[in-house]
């Protein structure tokens, strides 16, 4: 027996890279402040599973699939064998262990790629942007959900294999990981370091690492904002902004319904609302609005076309989901989702002169003209001290 090199250096840096990143995604996988290096993370992931492939047929003896090339059965055997306490030791992955690493690889590739298109669906942000609404995504959501419950009880299931085949070969396993080295006969493959290559593939990562981080994610932050947003409690502050999602927009809708008040974007309520509204124009809340037809129709269809039945937006599903079917509310604010939403909002708030009605939206959501209702966008308005405030008119 002699000590011999068997997992290259590109190996264990994969190997302990993958390892650190599963647990960060697994970390910072609620809540928005983190989404960012989730999402990172999750392409890291998926790059290192790429570099592994290749690595599987390129790599040292050890490293390439050849070796430890096992199946379900040979799999069941071992661990069979191990139960007993009479199973052989391998140099180079056991074959329960192989059939792990084959189900990570496997389910890190599903895992990231329901990833991107759950964030696409559901934030409007990433690669998936807009391939579907967030009502749709939220199969694949699950899929991404359980797919990462999966990988965690294999990692686990991979710890506990390496613990016992630590125990019962009298060989520290993880350490072998670390330093490449295990004991092994005179004959044994040997590896080699391929240091250039490992040096590489941190160069990539750490390449990829810095273009996310300064080039790829706005950095235009409305970091004011976000300290109300923090001191009032209602939200996270998020790490560092996505760039959002640009709605359909239409020049005719915000000129005409945008002259008397802001505009209130189609999503925020059902198609029949907009019909009903359009169609009783001559006395819309005490004032005609005397559209020719043309002018009806145009408006009508870009209302209809982005209406809360498409989900263009996320409150757009939710705020259709809360409207009964047999309802046809008039105003946004009537809507029992966007009651449920804004229930905690303190009357002190409400009154606050920079708001003063519900229907000013755009006092509390920075985007409502662009109708993404973000919650990174969103902050309450800081409140005048209380001289200002005893005068101010009652909440609506
Ligand atoms: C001539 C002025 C005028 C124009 C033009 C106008 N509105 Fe209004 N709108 C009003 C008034 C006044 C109210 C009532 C505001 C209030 O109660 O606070 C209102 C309220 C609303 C509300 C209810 C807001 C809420 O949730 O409480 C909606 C929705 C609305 N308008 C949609 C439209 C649409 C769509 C158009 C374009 C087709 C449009 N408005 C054009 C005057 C106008
Ligand atoms: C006084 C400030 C204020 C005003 C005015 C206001 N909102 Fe909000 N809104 C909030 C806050 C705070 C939240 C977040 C509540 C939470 O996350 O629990 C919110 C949440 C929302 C959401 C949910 C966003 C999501 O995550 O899905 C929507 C949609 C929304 N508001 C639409 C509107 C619309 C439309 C108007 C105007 C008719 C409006 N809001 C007026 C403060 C305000």
């Amino acid at each position: 027996m002699q000590r011999t090199l068997i997992w290259d250096l590109p190996t264990r840096l994969f190997h302990w890279t993958l390892a650190s990143s599963f647990a960060l995604a697994w970390l910072t996988s609620e809540g928005d402040r983190w989404r960012s290096i989730h999402v990172f993370l999750g392409y890291l992931i998926l790059g290192l599973v790429v570099f592994r492939l290749i690595w599987g047929f390129a790599g040292s003896h050890f490293s390439r699939f050849a070796s430890f090339w096992f199946g379900p059965k040979e799999a069941l055997d071992y661990l069979k064998q191990v139960m007993t306490g009479h199973a052989p030791r391998h140099i180079g992955h056991n074959p329960t262990g192989s059939v792990a690493i084959y189900i990570l690889l496997a389910m890190a590739v599903v895992v990231g790629l329901s990833g991107i298109v759950t964030l696409g669906g559901d934030e409007q942000q990433g690669l998936a942007a807009g391939w579907f609404t967030f009502a749709q995504v939220q199969i694949i959501k699950k899929v991404h959900d359980l797919g990462a419950t999966l990988m965690l009880l294999v990692v686990f299931g991979h710890i506990t294999g390496v613990v016992v085949e630590s125990v019962l070969h009298k060989e520290n396993l993880a350490r072998s990981m670390v330093t490449g080295f295990k004991q092994a006969a005179a004959g044994t493959p040997v590896a080699q370091q391929r240091t250039a290559i490992a040096v590489l593939l941190l160069l990539a990562m750490l390449g990829f690492g810095g273009w996310w981080f300064y080039y790829a994610i706005d950095r235009n932050i409305d970091t004011q904002a976000w300290h109300v947003k923090l001191e009032t409690g209602m939200g996270e502050e998020p790490h560092v902004k996505f760039v959002g999602k640009q709605l359909p927009d239409n020049k005719q809708w915000r000129d005409e319904c945008g002259a008397c008040h802001a505009v209130f974007y189609p999503a925020l309520l059902p198609a029949r609302s907009w019909q009903k509204i359009m169609a009783e124009q001559d006395k819309h809340f005490g004032t005609d609005l005397g559209f020719d037809a043309a002018t009806t129709g145009a408006i009508l269809k870009f209302m209809v076309d982005n209406a809360a039945e498409k989900h263009v937006i996320e409150a757009a599903f939710k705020i259709e989901q809360s409207i009964p079917k047999d309802v046809t509310p008039l105003r946004v604010t009537e809507a029992p989702y966007w009651i449920n939403k804004h229930r905690e909002i303190a009357a002190a708030d409400w009154a606050n002169p920079l708001v003063k009605s519900k229907n000013n939206c755009a006092a509390c959501h920075t985007d409502a003209d662009d109708g993404t209702f973000e919650d990174a966008a969103m902050h309450i308005p800081p409140r005048p001290k209380a001289s200002a405030s005893a005068t101010a008119s009652a909440p609506q």
